[in-house]
């Protein structure tokens, strides 16, 4: 281990490694370059919606369900997926084979037992609530998430664990599938029957013409999975309890706090806790036992994939409907703008590009900007310090910051250091909120945020890549003079910077 890694880790047995935006900041190769240290490596919360990359040896490894530490399951390691998760079984099954393709191991996979199971009903659902939400969507994944987490608390949902006992989960199985053909009755059975048919529903496996839902496929199917998951099945919270402060412990968030179903901006979030407090929960465990948190931020930008108000979104309304457009990736998108320079038009002055909505397909470009689940493209913006200020608030201030290498050729960076609010006069939290009052801090409810209009400091580019940089020292004048205006306006400790996406571009402050 470097000498700076470490004096980072000095003391440290737990380790927890979650996102303060709306996700896909790193977490993956955080993930993957801090399980070296660990002996255990658990994912806390949320299901197949995630996508974390690792990039090792010129590949990258895509991870959804199983832990980023997975590379190290040949060195002995031991990678949970915890008890906050929701585990699709085909998902599961398709990872797996994934890597068996690749000659990876997975030895050392454990899987909580009570884990939730994601039913092909929940997937139904949730696609179907999305396909007639309209201006509402929220923009899910399709994954069943919101369903499966919804089941959880309403006492209707299944675990991980009913797959290994036939005699659970026929009864378990037919009430939950009584209880959604009830549902379903009321939408429209065309649809029904194409989302059915998709591939991630098993290509239409578990579709009967009179039923809607085969109750009996979906068993026998369940069953297999069953035998093929049972000896990863243990009680995981237990183990990782009585191996704390014995053994490292590495926990991995999915999403971000801005997704987060208590914290976010609600209601475009995921339907798990991705904040530390969720994650923490979502093992067994409680936030005090993290020795260190280290939340990661793009430096210094944002993106956020679906729905929801963004407000420093580069393009603004133009920017949310190209990206949640169906079918939109980054091929069409390529095909119908072309490749753009971050700083745009020559004839523009610098960095002040008029047409922002084309500087944010730029940067989309610059970043490779497109989910690593979905492959939509992800909604860029600049970053937001009210948004970093309010996460703070429940947070320590521990940072990694990531990407900082697609800014590289900018001319100007502008932060948005308040907001201007321009929305009717309202009551909030014990105080009123006025037209045109400045907020230095967000409130994440949706529908006051989509009121706020950014305030901007801008500052001059590095316009060198820092992809050289292998201490603080060397990087450029411009760079920290940023770096320094967004700790002393927030209070960030920055702890690691990261200039690409291989374990070797990575700064230690
Ligand atoms: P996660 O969901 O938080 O794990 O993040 P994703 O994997 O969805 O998206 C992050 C993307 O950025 C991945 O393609 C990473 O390989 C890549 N990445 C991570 N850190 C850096 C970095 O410092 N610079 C660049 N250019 N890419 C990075
Ligand atoms: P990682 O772990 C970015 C978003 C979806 C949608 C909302 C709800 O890779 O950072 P869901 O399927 O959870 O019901 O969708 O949350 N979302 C993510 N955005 N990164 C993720 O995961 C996400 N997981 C869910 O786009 O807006
Ligand atoms: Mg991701």
């Amino acid at each position: 281990m470097e000498k700076k890694t470490a004096k980072l880790l000095q003391g440290v047995k737990t380790l927890s490694i979650n996102c303060r935006q709306w996700g896909d900041t790193g977490k993956g190769k955080f993930v993957d370059l801090f399980a070296d240290w660990a002996d255990i490596i658990v994912r806390g919360n949320g299901g197949d919606n995630a996508g974390h990359t690792i990039s090792y040896e010129g590949q990258e490894l895509i991870t959804h369900l199983i832990p980023s530490g997975i590379l190290y399951d040949s060195h002995g390691k031991i990678n949970i997926i915890g008890s906050g998760t929701v585990v699709y079984p085909r998902t599961l099954n398709q990872e797996l084979k994934g890597l068996r393709e690749r000659g990876l191991s997975y030895d050392n996979l454990w899987v909580a037992f009570n884990a939730h199971l994601i039913t092909p009903a929940e997937i139904v659902l949730d696609r179907i609530k999305e396909n007639v939400a309209g201006q509402n969507k929220i923009g899910s994944t399709g994954k069943g998430i919101g369903p499966a987490y919804s089941d959880f608390i309403a006492r209707q949902g299944l675990i991980v664990n009913d797959l290994l006992n036939p005699i659970f989960l026929w009864p378990k199985l037919k009430r939950h599938l009584n209880y959604y053909r009830n549902i379903l009755k009321n939408y429209d059975s065309d649809l029904i029957k194409e989302i059915m048919n998709h591939e991630h529903l098993e290509s239409g496996l578990y579709y009967d013409d009179q039923r809607i839902l085969d109750d009996e496929k979906i068993y026998f199917r369940y069953l297999e999975y069953g035998k093929e998951f049972k000896k990863f099945v243990f009680d995981t919270d237990s183990f990782i309890k009585s191996q704390l402060g014995i053994k490292n412990i590495l926990v991995e968030g999915a999403q971000g706090d801005l997704l987060s179903v208590k914290f976010g901006t609600y209601p475009f979030v995921t339907s798990s806790d991705p904040s530390v407090w969720g994650l923490a929960e979502g093992i067994g465990l409680r936030e005090a036992n993290f020795d260190l948190s280290l939340g990661i931020i793009k430096g210094f930008y944002m993106t956020r994939v679906g729905g929801g108000p963004f407000p420093t979104e580069l393009g603004g309304l133009n920017s949310e409907r190209l990206c949640n457009k169906e079918g939109m990736n980054r091929e069409q998108e390529l095909k119908s703008y072309g490749e753009i320079s971050v700083n745009c038009d020559d004839d523009l002055l610098p960095g002040h590009h008029d047409d922002e909505f084309l500087q944010g397909i730029a940067l989309r470009q610059a970043g490779q900007e497109y989910g690593a689940t979905t492959g939509r493209p992800r909604r860029v913006g600049w970053l937001d310090l009210p948004l970093l200020r309010y996460v703070l608030t429940f947070n320590r201030p521990d940072i990694i910051l990531t990407k900082l290498d697609v800014l590289d050729e900018l001319e100007i960076i502008p932060i948005c250091h308040s907001y201007q609010y321009q929305g009717p006069d309202i009551f909030w939290r014990g105080r009123e909120i006025h037209h045109l009052d400045q907020l230095q801090v967000a409130i994440p409810a949706a529908e006051i945020l989509q009121y706020c209009q950014p305030i901007y400091t801008e500052f001059p580019g590095w316009k060198k890549s820092l992809k050289t940089c292998k201490s603080f020292a060397d990087f450029p004048s411009e760079f920290k003079e940023i770096l320094k205006f967004v700790v002393s306006e927030t209070g960030i400790q920055p702890r690691i910077i990261s200039v690409g996406p291989d374990r070797k571009e990575t700064i230690f402050l």
